[in-house]
């Protein structure tokens, strides 16, 4: 069998340009302060008892910094994370394998672990619980199950759909924090920041175009800073300010929401093939070609949350808002 690559680490000393721009502790996290206020005391008091964090869940629309929580909460620990994700371990023998390679206090992070499959899920029940996983040796009436105890660790599991993880699953940890859109200020000083880390000449007026403009998402906000970078660099005397963000914001087709051509793609959808709504999320992604968690994970809580989708018990529906956002006269 060929060796798959199923865990990372992440090292301090890690050169990727992506990881720069990620805070490594609490004090440089900038946004979701009940999320950071909270996880502080529970780091604090473990430390103070000189025990193990108890299992943390994150869950919230992607791009909202799950990872980097994760990796922030083995810095503030002291310990060591290992990364991995629900698609990424295949077998239960596979998560085993993992579990048994941790040392105390280690952080394991599982991303997207609503998609771990059901026998692996099982592995995990004990693991947390016990900090056990139970071994099956030999086969048919011979077979003796052999329990291993393992090192006490961190599980932090995060997922953009925290309805699809399994009861026992989502029982079993100690600390469940959601994460919010960020606001357009906390966006602005990420902006800032970033330009700070990058070498990047920006002002606030062009930080803040930026940040009204990034989905309430600071992965969108450090990607479109970088291209924005681009347009000052070739077009203008290398400095971002207003007129520079907005011209090169219209020419990605960013609009004055955020939206990009998929988002306007769902709404125009609802409201020329299905006269507005209400239309079902699967007959509305078989329309526009789109898989239907993607655009309920990844589109849809962007657009419920600024009113320009309302869900409803017959499917999703446009808003007046949506219709003046898009120009649209209403039939
Ligand atoms: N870069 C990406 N997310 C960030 C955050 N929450 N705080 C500071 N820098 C960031």
């Amino acid at each position: 069998m060929k060796n798959r690559i199923i865990t990372t680490d992440i090292t301090l000393e890690d050169k990727n340009m992506e990881k720069t721009l990620r805070p490594r502790s609490l004090r440089e996290y900038i946004g979701q302060d009940k999320v950071k206020k909270n996880l502080e005391v529970f780091i604090r008091a473990a430390k103070k008892r000189h025990e193990t964090l108890d299992h943390v869940l994150l869950y919230g629309p992607p791009g909202l910094g799950k990872t980097t929580l994760a990796t922030i909460v083995s810095e503030e620990m002291g310990v060591n994370i290992k990364v991995t994700s629900g698609p990424a371990i295949e077998k239960p023998g596979e998560l085993a394998a993992i579990l048994s390679q941790l040392s105390e206090g280690d952080v394991l992070f599982i991303d997207e672990i609503h998609r771990l499959n059901r026998q692996v899920e099982e592995v995990l029940y004990p693991a947390m619980e016990d900090y056990a996983i139970d071994i099956i040796i030999g086969k048919g009436e011979q077979s003796k199950s052999l329990r291993l105890d393992l090192p006490k660790f961190t599980l932090i599991g995060a997922t953009t759909r925290a309805g699809m993880l399994s009861a026992p699953l989502r029982d079993r940890f100690g600390v469940v924090n959601r994460l919010e859109f960020y606001n357009v200020t906390d966006l602005m000083t990420i902006i800032i920041r970033s330009a700070g880390v990058l070498g990047i000449s920006i002002d606030e007026e062009g930080a803040l175009e930026i940040a009204k403009r990034s989905r309430g998402t600071p992965r969108l906000a450090n990607r479109l800073l970088k291209r924005v970078r681009d347009f000052a660099e070739v077009e203008h005397a290398g400095r971002i300010d207003y007129n520079v963000a907005n011209e090169a914001l219209n020419r990605l087709d960013v609009d004055s929401f955020g939206l990009d051509d998929t988002d306007r793609n769902i709404l125009m959808t609802i409201i020329n093939n299905f006269g507005g709504g209400p239309v079902g999320l699967d007959v509305l992604a078989a329309a526009i070609g789109e898989d239907a968690g993607t655009i309920e994970d990844v589109y849809e809580p962007y657009l419920i949350k600024n009113g320009l989708i309302n869900r409803t018990p017959r499917g999703r529906m446009v808003t007046e808002k949506t219709y003046s956002h898009l120009n649209i006269d209403k039939e």
